[in-house]
């Protein structure tokens, strides 16, 4: 069944908060739950009978059967063709037997149809050409070829199609679909790629407020668009993520991005999904990224989920948060970790469990196999 918010009506309905049409959902009140999917569930913070389970980045290169694929493939070319990007999020989610499979793509797919060329170098992570550094620059970047991105789309039409008949257990597989956060894009865009203090992002949001409020219009405009396609497809929540937005120090948080990112979250819940929104490095800035709305917080493993719900007032679901590199840790410390996480949400009503950032290349799959059957074990309500 499509989803409402067909990506036409999103798209030139830019300024619009969303609530106006029929179709859209009503902000005062939370979505319900289109499945028996106790991933979705749990994002509405509604009862579950066990704590949902799935892990950034779990379609990776620690995993052998995506290395396989790898061999063949470049990063882009599995991103692009979707019998090979959803054949990789299936064989993950299954692997691993989580709740929800997030879509095989990546954060910068939507900067080729804005007009930015880029590409993944080994070992150095993506790399953009032509950094965006002026606002001439940014006056040239298009926003009218979200309609490129459809192969994400396709893949997600497939991975749909092959979760769209309950499990043994009678839960529904919750199908993640996602985007990066204005500020995130954008840092890789002005920097030309990964960056340790994000000087030439700074300085422009500092000095150039013409410029950075167009580029962060821009984002949002395409962002929306490329969600709404996802939503179509069959994605029932959208992570949107905030990787870097841990650099920015609270004022600048709320005076350059909280706007920009508010409006893409409110925009993409108008489309009748919940929205979880993440980030690394944000223990001091989980209040105000709470004022976005958005439905889930994603917490890194610096601040015990414990401390970061309370004070966030239990006002949305959380998900996360053991830290990565615990999966090379002894089975009896990882098992530890583990329920602390648990214990930590202590069976209440809204906890994803998840790491506190992406897998990464070496991780023995076995942890990671292990991980989510304890959670499955121990994260009874
Ligand atoms: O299961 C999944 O989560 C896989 C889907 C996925 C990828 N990228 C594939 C990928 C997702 C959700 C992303 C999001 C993404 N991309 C983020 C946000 C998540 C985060 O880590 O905070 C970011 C910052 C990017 C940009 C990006 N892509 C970087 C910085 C890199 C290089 C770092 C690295 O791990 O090598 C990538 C490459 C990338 N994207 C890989 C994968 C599986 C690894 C490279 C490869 O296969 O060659």
């Amino acid at each position: 069944m499509s989803k409402p918010g067909s990506i036409e009506e999103t798209a030139v309905n830019h300024a619009s908060p969303a609530t106006k049409d029929s179709d859209s959902r009503d902000l005062t009140q939370p979505p319900e739950s289109p499945t028996g999917s106790r991933f979705v569930k749990a994002c509405l913070c509604q009862p579950v009978d066990r704590t949902p389970v799935w892990l950034l980045r779990q379609a990776g290169r620690y995993m052998p059967e995506y290395m396989t694929v790898r061999k063949h493939h470049t990063l882009l070319e599995i991103c692009r063709t979707p019998e090979i990007a959803s054949e990789v999020t299936i064989t993950a989610a299954e692997r691993l037997s989580v709740d929800a499979a997030i879509i095989f793509a990546d954060l910068l797919l939507p900067f080729t149809p804005m007009g930015v060329d880029f590409e993944f170098l080994a070992g150095e992570g993506p790399v953009v050409h032509s950094p965006i550094r002026t606002l001439e620059q940014i006056q040239a970047l298009r926003t009218d070829r979200v309609e490129d991105l459809l192969y994400v789309s396709r893949a997600i039409e497939r991975v749909a199609g092959h979760f769209s008949s309950p499990r043994p257990d009678g839960d529904q597989l919750g199908i993640i679909g996602f985007c990066g956060a204005p500020f995130t894009l954008a840092s890789y865009m002005i920097e030309g790629g990964s960056s340790r203090n994000y000087i030439e992002t700074k300085r422009m949001m500092y000095s150039d407020c013409a410029a950075w409020s167009l580029l962060m219009e821009k984002l949002v405009t395409v962002l929306v668009a490329y969600a709404a396609q996802q939503v179509e497809a069959g994605a029932d929540v959208i992570q949107v993520f905030d990787s870097w937005a841990g650099a920015l120090g609270i004022a600048d948080y709320r005076d350059y991005c909280l706007a920009p990112t508010t409006e893409l979250v409110r925009r993409i819940q108008a489309l009748g999904v919940p929205v979880i929104y993440f980030g690394v490095d944000t223990a001091s800035l989980l209040p105000s990224m709470r004022e976005t709305g958005a439905d889930v917080l994603g917490f890194d493993w610096r601040i015990s989920l414990a401390e970061g719900w309370k004070t966030l007032g239990y006002s949305c679901a959380v998900q996360g948060n053991l830290d990565p590199i615990t999966l090379f840790a002894p089975e009896d410390v990882l098992r530890s970790r583990v329920n602390e996480v648990l214990k930590d949400a202590d069976g209440r009503p809204g906890h994803i469990f998840n790491l506190g950032h992406g897998i990464v290349p070496g991780t023995p799959v076995e942890n990671v196999i292990r991980t989510v059957e304890w959670v499955k074990e121990f994260g009874v309500r």
